[in-house]
C-alpha cells in the first residue's frame, strides 16, 4: 500500500479478515463520476457457500448491476486490485465498529471510526448464503446442514465442500427440489406438525434420506425415517451417523426390501434410489403394501428385460417396425431400459397413482438418471378410468414383446 493509503490500514485489516465469522458485514465503495472502471458503486458482503466463505461483489453502473463471487483465497488480491481502481469513499459496516473513509482533493485518506450501525443484537449470527443458494432446500450456511454434510462425508471437517463430493452435494439438493412438490411434504402439513413416515428401501449410505429427514424436520413434520438395506455393515455405519446427528426419528434395519413389504404397516412416503435391477420392483411392491401416499424411485441397472429382449430378438419374436433399434445390441439395451421404466410407471398408474418421469441427475453424469415420482390419486370418479388406462398401457407394452417383468406381480387385471 502506498503512503497516501496508510490511514486505510485499520479498514483493510478488518476487510481482509474472512476467518470464522468475519468482523465485517458489508462494505460499500464509491467512485467519482468520470472514473472509467466500469462501476460507480460496489457493495461487498461476506457470504457462506457450500465451498466455504466467499465475498459477493455487486457492481453498479448507470442503474445496471452485475454480481461476482470471490472465494476467500482470492480476496486479498481482489481487494488490492479494487483499491487500484481509485475509489474515493469506503463505508464499512463492522461487527465492532463502522469505518468511513473519504479521499480528499489533496489525495489524502481521512478515516473515521464509529459505533456499529447494526447493534450486536441485530447482527446476523451466521453468514448469509448466496441468493442462488438461499433457496436450496438445505442451505449450506445453516449449522445443522453443515453438520449433516460433514457426517455424511460431503463436507470436510472445516465445513467446506470436498471437491470430489460436488456432484453428490448437488444431487442431494436436486433430489429435495424434486420431492418438494409432493403433497406429503407440503409446508402447511409441516407447519401443523403432522407425522411423516418415510421408508427408504435400499438406503445404502443414506446421505439422501438423511438430507430428506432434516429437510422435513425443518418444515415442522414429526418425522420418522426407516432405512432398509440388506448390507448390515452399511446399516451399522448409518445408524451411528444418525445418532451423532441426533436424528432421533431415524432408524436403520438390516433387512431385504421384500421382508419389509411382507411385515406390513404403513408409510407416507417410500423412496428407493438406485436399488439394483429388480430391487426397484420390490420397492414398488413395498410402497404399495405399505399404502404409501407417494413413491419415489430412481431405477438403475435394468438387467431383467435386457435379457428378455435379447431372447425375444434371438427367437425372432419381436413386433414389426422396431428392427432398426432392436437389431443393434446397444440400442436394444437402451430400449429395454425405457420399456422397463415405462412398465413401472404404467403399473403405478394401474394401482391408482399419478406417475411422472423426471430427470434426476444430469445425463452428462449418467444415463441412469430417471426418477419416477408417483402420488396416490384422490378417490373419485376419475380414479377408475385412470387405473384402467394404466392397466391397458401396461398390458399393451408387455404383451407385444411377450415379456414377464417382475413388476407384473403388482398389476392384477381389473376386476
Ligand atoms: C447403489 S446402492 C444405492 C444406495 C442409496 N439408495 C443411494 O442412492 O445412494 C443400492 C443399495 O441397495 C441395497 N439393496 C439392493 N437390493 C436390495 C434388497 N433387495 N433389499 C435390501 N437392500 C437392497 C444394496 O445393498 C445397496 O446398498
Amino acid at each position: 500500500m502506498q503512503n497516501g493509503r496508510d490511514p486505510l490500514a485499520p479498514v483493510f485489516s478488518v476487510l481482509r479478515d474472512l476467518d470464522g465469522t468475519p468482523p465485517w458485514l458489508r462494505c460499500t465503495l464509491g467512485q467519482p463520476s468520470g472514473v472509467n472502471a466500469g462501476w460507480h458503486k460496489l457493495v461487498a458482503q461476506p457470504i457462506a457457500l457450500a465451498s466455504g466463505t466467499a465475498v459477493k461483489l455487486v457492481f453498479s453502473c448507470d442503474g445496471a448491476h452485475t454480481t461476482r463471487t470471490v472465494p476467500a483465497s482470492d480476496w486479498d488480491g481482489e481487494l488490492d486490485a479494487l483499491l487500484e481502481q481509485d475509489p474515493h469513499r469506503i463505508d464499512l459496516a463492522g461487527r465492532d465498529n463502522d469505518y468511513h473513509a473519504r479521499l480528499s482533493k489533496s489525495g489524502r485518506w481521512m478515516v473515521s471510526r464509529g459505533k456499529p450501525s447494526l447493534a450486536p443484537a441485530q447482527q446476523p449470527a451466521a453468514l448469509p448464503g448466496h441468493d442462488r443458494e438461499r433457496n436450496h432446500p438445505l442451505p449450506p450456511g445453516d449449522e445443522d446442514v453443515r453438520q449433516l454434510f460433514i457426517e455424511t462425508g460431503l463436507f470436510a471437517l472445516n465445513g467446506q465442500l470436498r471437491g470430489s463430493a460436488n456432484g453428490k452435494y448437488r444431487q442431494v439438493q436436486h433430489y429435495l427440489e424434486l420431492l418438494r412438490p409432493l403433497a406429503v411434504l407440503s409446508p402447511e402439513a409441516g407447519a401443523a406438525g403432522e407425522p411423516l413416515r418415510i421408508v427408504d428401501a435400499g438406503c445404502g449410505k443414506a446421505y439422501l434420506s438423511l438430507g430428506l429427514y432434516l429437510y422435513a424436520k425443518r418444515l415442522g413434520f414429526n418425522v420418522t425415517l426407516t432405512g432398509i438395506d440388506r448390507n448390515a455393515h452399511l446399516v451399522a455405519q448409518v445408524r451411528e451417523i444418525a445418532q451423532r446427528l441426533g436424528f432421533e426419528g431415524a432408524s436403520f434395519e438390516g433387512a431385504t426390501i421384500e421382508e419389509v413389504a411382507a411385515a406390513g404397516g404403513s408409510a407416507d412416503l417410500l423412496v428407493s434410489l438406485h436399488a439394483c435391477d429388480t430391487a426397484t420392483d420390490d420397492a414398488i411392491a413395498a410402497g404399495l403394501a405399505l399404502q404409501a401416499k407417494a413413491i419415489v424411485l430412481a431405477p438403475c441397472c435394468h438387467h431383467e428385460l435386457v435379457h428378455q429382449l435379447d431372447v425375444a430378438v434371438r427367437n425372432g419374436n419381436t413386433p414389426a417396425g422396431l428392427e432398426a433399434i432392436t437389431a443393434l445390441p446397444v440400442l436394444r439395451r437402451r430400449f429395454a431400459e425405457l420399456v422397463t421404466d415405462g412398465l413401472r410407471a404404467a403399473a403405478l398408474e394401474a394401482r391408482g397413482y399419478r406417475a411422472e418421469m423426471l430427470e434426476f441427475t444430469s445425463p452428462e453424469h449418467t444415463l441412469r438418471n430417471l426418477m419416477i415420482r408417483a402420488e396416490q390419486r384422490p378417490a373419485g370418479a376419475a380414479l377408475e378410468p385412470a387405473m384402467a388406462a394404466g392397466y391397458a398401457a401396461f398390458e399393451s407394452l408387455r404383451s407385444q414383446w411377450a415379456l414377464s417383468p417382475s413388476i407384473a406381480a403388482v398389476v392384477p387385471a381389473p376386476g
